[in-house]
């Protein structure tokens, strides 16, 4: 066919339609000479549009008229795209988006997609009907390959610092000028000032770009950003979660004790066991301790530590302070610790003064006083040995500790 096809056209003949090769088969066929076709194949993101610069030639001699129609085809299919006139012709799939651009009379066969769609890729083709031409260059396929529109990149992920402003980028990916994008932001954290621009490389693509100023803060840690691009019918966007460092903040918490009990004192009863709680809110992680006085007794890096106070003794009434420190900063709250002795021991001691009084006044009235001490010190042995028999009983303890300081 391609024979016959060529030996017409060296004679200047009208081409006839059922000269053209069948779909698929061109490829095979040797080339015609004169009819050659220049274009590259693309790669398009979904969404984005993309030129397609291409010329075409038809042998010497021949010459192109002003009536001259050039069609781009999906290759294999009687599917038309684009087409230099009768647009109704034009599959309804790819209507408005595909177009051609060129000049056909000129042997240009330039063609645009706008808002690339997955189903448009495919290899395609470029015929020319004229009323002394009626070729098709399908030696000369044209791949078009559409790929996921890709997300914006936002820098730095760096180090925000609460209360330090910083600039973050967000930069689109290079798009064609007739379809750039626009950058809008998305989160809770406050710009103070955004500065969109592009810049365009040499290819005419466009990169979108915004700064954006903002000063975190700690309500922002762990909450995201996003970066939106916005192109004529699709967005796309990514997205980071703020990692602000703060310094630590504190809470001091004791068991038995409503709120917080910073730069509070805590009363204790001899013997007693308290838990003082410090817990610390801070990125990064704080090295958090206790200490009594200069001398320090735990220590951890963490969100909490707890200071446990067992079996306090009167010499434990001091001031607790707990201190939490990170790159950037400290911070640091106390706990002031009175230790009760029993108020049976009071009622106690109170009785021995009674009592001292008594013998004085028994000794005055003539009356043995001993044998009353020697019955009260029995009873408090007894309560001692009781004590040492069940230690877990508190109250008996105190006691015990009286008795044994007399
Ligand atoms: C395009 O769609 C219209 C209406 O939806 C229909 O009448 C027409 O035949 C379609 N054309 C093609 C080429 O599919
Ligand atoms: C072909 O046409 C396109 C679209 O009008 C134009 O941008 C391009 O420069 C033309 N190419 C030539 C070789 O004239
Ligand atoms: C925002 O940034 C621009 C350019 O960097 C600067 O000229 C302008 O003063 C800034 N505005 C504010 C409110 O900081
Ligand atoms: C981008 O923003 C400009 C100005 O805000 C607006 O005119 C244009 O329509 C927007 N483009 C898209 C694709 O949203
Ligand atoms: C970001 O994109 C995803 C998927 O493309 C979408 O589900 C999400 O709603 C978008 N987020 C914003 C803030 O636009
Ligand atoms: C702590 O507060 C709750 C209610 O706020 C109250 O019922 C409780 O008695 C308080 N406890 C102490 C030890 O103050
Ligand atoms: C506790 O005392 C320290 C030192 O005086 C002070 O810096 C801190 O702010 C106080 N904390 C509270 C919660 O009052
Ligand atoms: C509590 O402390 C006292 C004096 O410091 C000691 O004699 C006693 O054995 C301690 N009790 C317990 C249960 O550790």
């Amino acid at each position: 066919m391609w024979h016959i096809q060529a030996q017409i056209c060296q004679h200047g003949f009208v081409v006839l339609f059922f000269l053209l090769p069948l779909p698929g088969k061109g490829a095979d066929s040797p080339p015609t000479p004169g009819y050659t076709l220049s274009a590259q194949s693309v790669l398009v993101a979904s969404g984005l549009c993309v030129e397609i610069p291409c010329t075409f030639t038809v042998p010497a001699g021949s010459t192109l008229s002003t009536r001259v129609t050039g069609i781009w085809r999906r290759t294999g299919t009687p599917d038309i795209v684009a087409a230099s006139t009768e647009a109704s012709m034009v599959s309804n799939g790819t209507k408005g988006r595909f177009t051609l651009t060129g000049k056909v009379q000129e042997g240009n066969c330039s063609f645009s997609i706008s808002n690339a769609q997955p189903a448009d890729q495919g290899i395609y083709e470029f015929l020319i009907e004229d009323e002394s031409h009626k070729y098709s260059y399908s030696r000369n396929h044209l791949s078009v390959t559409v790929t996921d529109l890709l997300e914006p990149t936002i820098s730095p992920v760096g180090e925000l610092i609460a209360g330090k402003p910083i600039t973050l980028t967000c930069t689109a990916h290079p798009a064609p000028q007739g379809c750039k994008g626009n950058i809008t932001w998305g989160g809770r954290i406050n710009i103070e000032n955004i500065s969109n621009y592009e810049r365009e490389d040499q290819a005419g693509k466009v990169t979108s770009i915004s700064d954006i100023t903002v000063t975190p803060s700690q309500r922002e840690h762990n909450s995201p950003l996003t970066c939106t691009v916005t192109y004529s019918g699709v967005s796309t966007n990514s997205s980071i979660t703020l990692d602000v460092q703060y310094p630590p903040s504190m809470t001091i918490t004791v068991p038995g004790y409503n709120g917080t009990y910073e730069n509070k004192s805590v009363a204790v009863i001899e013997g007693d066991t308290k838990r003082l709680r410090c817990e610390v809110n801070s990125n990064p992680v704080a090295d958090v301790s206790w200490w009594r006085g200069d001398g320090i007794l735990i220590a951890t890096s963490g969100q909490g530590l707890t200071l446990v106070l067992e079996n306090v003794s009167v010499a434990d009434g001091v001031t607790y302070t707990c201190l939490a420190r990170n790159t950037h900063g400290s911070v640091s709250g106390t706990v002031s610790v009175t230790v009760a002795s029993l108020t049976h021991d009071k009622k106690i001691n109170h009785l021995i003064i009674l009592m001292i009084r008594g013998l004085s006044i028994l000794a005055l009235s003539g009356i043995i006083a001993v044998p009353a001490v020697l019955v009260m010190r029995c009873r408090e042995k007894r309560r001692q040995r009781q004590a040492e028999d069940n230690p877990k009983s508190s109250p008996e303890n105190y006691e015990v500790a009286y008795c044994n300081t007399e």
